[in-house]
């Protein structure tokens, strides 16, 4: 077999064997095959597409290239989430603890944040102790004992994608439906487990910025992971808007502690109950209707809350900062943003918010940057409320001072305010099984 054979066939539009994309995918991973020809079948791809049998080939020929985690001994009971990522998105925090508490089992890798986006595993590193990192046996038998585990994504994992990944990066690359459908769904299925829920984000936020495209992609990979075998459902959530009012690693965590106590309902509250509901119904077997009834009854009766604690406590955090979130970690400096006219709140660009925190400190602009974990905004005003001149439409924390300016910036820039109330939006638009 060779590689120029198959850029060929791709490139005249014809569909590849499963034998052509093992060949290229074990090649590519081994470093035979060099960049330039993983470039030119990108594109060829990226120009002509894929069957969902090719797809799904090259779905599991990424997921078998590297180390897999092996979750049988969980049965029907495994269950994993990924969202496609946004700006104030801490559903993990929430929904992992509400359905291990309904018998769920989360084996959950989870990543960094980079650029606008947060990631779960800074901001469980924002609470004292916490460990990121656990071996196999560790991370196997918490979830056992307890139902929930949340480690940092291992490198060896999907090394395949990692490497296509940073290549369709820098080739343009990157927009292709198959491309990220079987990126998405090859770290999901070598991570093993049965059930697994997609948040597909919609908006300025997110990186589908219309309905019809997170519905093609959505729809494609719910496709592609039971082709896969796995038992998948999508779910197209808002992300026009940052979800829930708090931006920034302890603040989210504080936010987080506040639904889990049952102390704050809203969007972040009426997203986390969608989330886990699906996560509980194909757990459970029940209709999403029926387990979103349990999945509330797990927060009013302090079931949910209580598996968080013992989820924080089993991977070496300081619980006492779950029980008094005052004890995160803070700045020495806030600054409040004020508004310079009356009206309504209509539009707040999640994107630029996002970057707003990053420019506080919350967030990496490069791979190696650190993180200010108490660093973030917290949003007084959300998209459809009235506000006066001179309102707070926000509060910036860090601990650069220097920061405040073009935060402050950035913010602005990110809020539109008008004299009519916007019409008011859902937040979830679909859900696709
Ligand atoms: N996220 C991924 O992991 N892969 C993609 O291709 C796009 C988004």
């Amino acid at each position: 077999m060779r590689m120029y054979d198959i850029i060929a066939k791709k490139r005249d539009g014809l569909a590849l064997l499963k034998e052509e994309i093992e060949f290229f995918i074990s090649g590519y991973t081994s470093g035979e095959i060099p960049d330039y020809q993983a470039s030119a079948l990108a594109m060829a791809i990226f120009l002509k597409g894929m069957t969902d049998e090719e797809t799904v080939c090259l779905t599991n020929a990424m997921a078998n290239s590297g180390d897999s985690l092996d979750l049988s001994q969980f049965g029907a009971l495994s269950v994993d989430k990924h969202s496609t990522g946004g700006v104030g998105d801490k559903t993990t925090l929430i929904v992992a603890p509400i359905v291990a508490a309904l018998g769920g089992r989360l084996a959950k890798m989870s990543g960094r944040g980079l650029g606008h986006t947060g990631g779960t595993v800074d901001k469980l590193e924002s609470i004292s102790g916490y460990k990121t990192t656990l071996d196999r046996e560790e991370f196997l038998s918490q979830v056992e004992n307890i139902g929930i585990a949340v480690i940092g994504q291992s490198g060896s994992l999907a090394p395949a994608d990692k490497k296509l990944y940073a290549l369709r990066d820098v080739t343009a690359t990157v927009n292709s439906i198959p491309l990220i459908t079987s990126s998405i769904m090859s770290k999901k299925i070598a991570a093993g487990s049965h059930n697994i829920v997609l948040d597909v984000k919609m908006g300025s936020g997110a990186f589908m910025k219309t309905l019809e495209d997170a519905e093609i992609l959505a729809e494609n990979m719910v496709k592609i992971g039971k082709g896969c075998k796995r038992n998948v459902c999508a779910l197209i959530t808002d992300m026009d808007t940052p979800l829930g009012t708090h931006i920034g690693n302890a603040l989210e965590v504080k936010e987080a502690v506040r639904v889990l106590r049952g102390e704050q309902k809203g969007d972040l509250y009426e997203v986390c109950i969608a989330l886990s509901s699906a996560m509980a119904s194909l757990v459970l077997g029940v209709s999403v209707k029926e387990a979103e009834a349990k999945v509330i009854e797990t927060i009013e009766s302090g079931a949910a809350f209580s598996k968080m604690r013992q989820w924080i406590k089993a991977q070496g955090g300081d619980v006492s900062e779950i029980d008094d979130t005052e004890k995160l970690p803070k700045t020495d400096y806030f600054y409040e943003v004020k508004s310079a006219e009356s009206g309504f709140v209509t539009k707040m660009d999640a994107e630029k918010i996002g970057v707003a925190s990053v420019i506080l400190g919350a967030g990496r602009e490069n791979k190696e940057d650190k993180i200010d974990f108490g660093a973030g905004i917290v949003l007084s005003k959300k998209t459809g409320d009235k506000v006066n001149k001179g309102d707070t439409l926000c509060t910036l924390y860090s601990n650069n001072k220097e920061s405040f300016k073009s935060a402050e910036e950035k913010f602005l820039s990110a809020i539109s305010i008008g004299s009519n109330a916007p019409e008011k939006k859902p937040l979830v638009y679909k859900i696709i099984k």
